[in-house]
């Protein structure tokens, strides 16, 4: 039985959403393997707008199994009052399950990752301050809380041992006040009665659902160049959002992963810092944010955009194996005359299609364009193929022959049904 994965191929917010919430209603479970509440994935139902953050986007069909894997980083707080939103929009949590192995993004983590933020001058990153930055690393350093600690007794006290260490932190090397355990632990007592119900060994659960056969779907968050191996680090997040991840998030064997679907954005956006080849800093690149709406789903931020890099979509095929391209956004990029797909980077006078590891060859990078025609911005009603502009076909197929890839899902419009749709995933 297939397990198809979804995941961004580029700096995130390139659709995944839509996608997953298309391929979801044809699977058993939606399983989330990484990232937290810093991601915003976005799915709009007969004109209701859905923002997701660290819920499975298969929620919003009823009864479908949603699985928080142990990759994730959890904010209890966040996560309940996400979990209140959507019951009042009138869905329901019933089938969600978190799993004991994954880590809580705690108080100290929020207000760690704003201060370095605000600290850093510079060499700011970016991030969404949601803490998620410190909570990983906590995981590394051995320090974390998880999902079992909450329903433990000994919560109280491994609480106490770890405050203990970042009050010293907070006190000694950012001047700040300590933060209090006795609130704190009240605080998580409350999370704790409110979480119990979902918390659970998801391995177990998605190993049992994977022998018997049924349809797996994994999603993403983030993408490919913000991976915390594979991406512009340090300008990355602290996970894997690459299909990698998949196992170490879920606890799944690799072969559990059948399908590979890469959601590649028509151009290119970036929030947050970091090096972004494609840019646009003219007036191209305001056009394509204001016809995108092109603001943070999770912070507002207004993000940066720019053409279309192969050499990037190159890279997330070849370590993620991508089997298959979600393209989206092809109405926002309708309209233009001309538009410009990067095919290669020069640098040094050299030309080169692998992405380099290093921020100064990427400084030197410039970006090789191939022209194509535009296409009228007229085709949210497109449901066949062949329907769609020629001049979008030709730049549809030219990204298939460059990536050795086939475009299998097309967005044409922000609905639910607003996709053109090349295939079954699940037979
Ligand atoms: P979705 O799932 C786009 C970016 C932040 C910052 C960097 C590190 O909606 O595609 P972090 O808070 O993770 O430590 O920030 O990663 N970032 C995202 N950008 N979409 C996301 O998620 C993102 N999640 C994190 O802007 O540059
Ligand atoms: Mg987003």
């Amino acid at each position: 039985m297939p397990g198809v994965s979804v995941f961004g191929a580029q700096w995130g917010d390139e659709g995944k959403g839509r996608f997953v919430d298309f391929l979801a209603s044809e699977a058993d479970v939606v399983v989330r393997y990484q990232g937290g509440n810093n991601a915003g994935h976005t799915i709009i139902v007969d004109g209701v707008t859905y923002t997701l953050h660290l819920l499975p986007a298969g929620l919003l069909y009823e009864g479908k199994l949603c699985v928080i894997g142990n990759g994730v980083v959890v904010d209890p707080g966040s996560l309940i009052s996400e979990i209140e939103l959507v019951k009042s929009k009138g869905l329901s949590v019933d089938a969600l399950m978190i799993s004991d192995r994954a880590h809580m993004v705690m108080p100290y983590h929020k207000l760690l990752d704003g201060i370095s933020e605000d600290n850093a001058g510079e060499a700011q990153i970016g991030t969404t301050k949601r803490g998620i930055g410190p909570c990983y690393t906590d995981k590394a350093a051995r320090l974390g809380l998880r999902m079992c600690d909450l329903l433990s007794d000994n919560f109280g006290s491994k609480l106490r041992s770890v405050l203990a260490q970042k009050n010293e932190i907070l006190t000694k090397i950012y001047g700040q006040p300590p933060l209090d355990a006795d609130s704190m632990i009240d605080e998580f007592a409350e999370y704790r009665d409110k979480l119990r119900p979902y918390i659970c060994d998801t391995v177990r659960v998605c190993y049992d659902l994977f022998k018997s056969g049924k349809k797996m779907l994994f999603e993403g968050a983030q993408g490919m160049l913000l991976d915390i191996d594979f991406g512009t680090y340090p300008y990355v997040t602290s996970s894997h959002p690459t299909a990698g991840g998949i196992s170490i998030g879920t606890g799944l064997p690799p072969c559990a992963v059948t399908e590979v679907v890469g959601v590649v954005k028509s151009y290119t956006t970036r929030v947050g810092k970091g090096p972004f080849v494609t840019e646009l800093h003219d007036e191209i690149g305001e056009r394509i944010r204001q016809k995108g709406h092109e603001y943070g789903a999770t912070t507002g931020r207004p993000r940066r955009c720019g053409w279309l890099d192969l050499v990037i979509v190159g890279f997330a095929v070849r370590t993620s194996g991508m089997t298959s391209i979600a393209l989206s956004r092809m109405d926002t990029l309708g309209g233009f005359d001309k538009v410009q797909v990067c095919v290669a980077y020069e640098i040094d006078g050299k030309l080169t299609r692998d992405y380099p590891a290093s921020l100064e060859q990427l400084a030197k990078a410039k970006p090789v364009y191939k022209e194509f025609e535009g296409w009228s911005d007229d085709i949210s009603h497109v449901r066949r193929y062949e329907d769609l502009p020629k001049s979008a076909r030709e730049y549809i197929e030219f990204i298939e022959s460059e990536t050795e890839t086939p475009v299998d899902m097309i967005g044409v419009g922000p609905e639910r049904s607003e996709c053109v749709v090349r295939r079954k995933y699940f037979e």
